[in-house]
């Protein structure tokens, strides 16, 4: 029941009714039995900075920011912390005594998703495709984590100069090109491979960023698209005996570390888990439009 006191939370973004943020915190809320509602907002580029004064003036208790703002928002805000920096992304904002406070929390959902299925990097080398934004949030959490990360990316050049940018930081990362001898050779002693592209996702549902062929059972497969839950790539994975981990861990995580900067609360990620799941497969009262969103997109 809304009152007087309940607080606001919400997504700024352009498309956001396909977001499954909305069902999934007011999942959580629900449960929980706060007092706080998430609402979507659709923002256009041009109404951007008056949305982000909006948020500040209608004292909402922060907002998330998903597809395209959530690099421009960035000069908007009153600070901005230092894994948002780096990614150049912020995908939560909280405001707090009037200020706003900028966050990326894909890095941290990224590896939440990975304790909650027991897989340890610690000393391991780490394969991750892509070199956008999914990717820049992924490879900074896990490059401190592991033994040596290669990031491989269609264009090289991106995942070269984002391998550069990681060893700046001190951290073991090579960077090439994505395909198939490259991969054959480097999935040969990976422990953990990580898609960040966006191969695979709704409604590209046959695609794979890599042949079967090169999977082994010794990996880890984790894939960062949640739409469909289980990519080719899993169902490839899962068929020579690999681990498996679905993107819709990683949308959670990086969901529940927001609820937390709001509320102060540990949110229940089971429930969260299941209102997701529940919009993906279309049960219950769908809110999923035909775009294929992924967790790279916060949303
Ligand atoms: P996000 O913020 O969700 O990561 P992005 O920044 O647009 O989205 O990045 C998309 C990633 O998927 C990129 O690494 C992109 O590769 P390029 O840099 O070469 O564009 C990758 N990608 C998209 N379509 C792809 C395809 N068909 N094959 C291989 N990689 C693809």
């Amino acid at each position: 029941m809304i009152g007087g006191g309940t607080r606001v939370v919400g997504i700024i973004g352009d498309p956001v009714e396909h977001s499954l943020s909305p069902r999934m915190h007011n999942a959580a809320f629900e449960h929980l039995k706060l007092d706080y509602v998430y609402v979507p907002f659709r923002v256009s580029g041009d109404m951007l900075r008056k949305a982000v004064e909006g948020v500040r003036a209608l004292n909402l208790r922060g907002v998330n920011v998903t597809i395209p703002h959530k690099v421009s928002v960035m000069p908007l805000l009153d600070w901005v912390d230092e894994n948002a920096l780096d990614i150049g992304a912020v995908n939560t904002i909280v405001v707090e005594r009037g200020e706003l406070k900028g966050y990326n929390t894909d890095g941290l959902g990224c590896l939440e998703a990975l304790k909650e299925e027991k897989v340890e990097v610690n000393g391991g080398k780490v394969v991750v495709l892509g070199a956008g934004g999914a990717a820049r949030a992924i490879a900074y959490s896990l490059a401190p984590l592991a033994s040596e990360l290669v990031l491989l990316n269609r264009t090289d050049s991106k995942a070269i100069a984002l391998a550069e940018e990681l060893r700046r930081k001190g951290w073991s990362v090579r960077g090439g090109g994505l395909r198939r001898e490259v991969l054959e050779g480097e999935l040969k002693d990976a422990v953990l491979l990580v898609n960040a592209t966006s191969v695979g996702m709704y409604p590209d549902v046959d695609d794979s960023p890599v042949p079967r062929e090169v999977l082994k059972s010794s990996l880890t497969v984790f894939d960062a698209v949640y739409n469909p839950i289980e990519t080719k790539l899993l169902r490839d994975a899962r068929s020579v005996g690999a681990k498996t981990i679905d993107g819709v861990g990683m949308l959670v995580n990086q969901g529940a570390v927001a609820f937390k900067l709001w509320t102060g609360v540990n949110p229940p990620k089971d429930i969260m888990r299941r209102a997701v799941i529940d919009g993906l497969t279309g049960r219950g009262e769908s809110d999923r439009g035909s775009c294929g969103a992924r967790c790279g997109n916060n949303c």
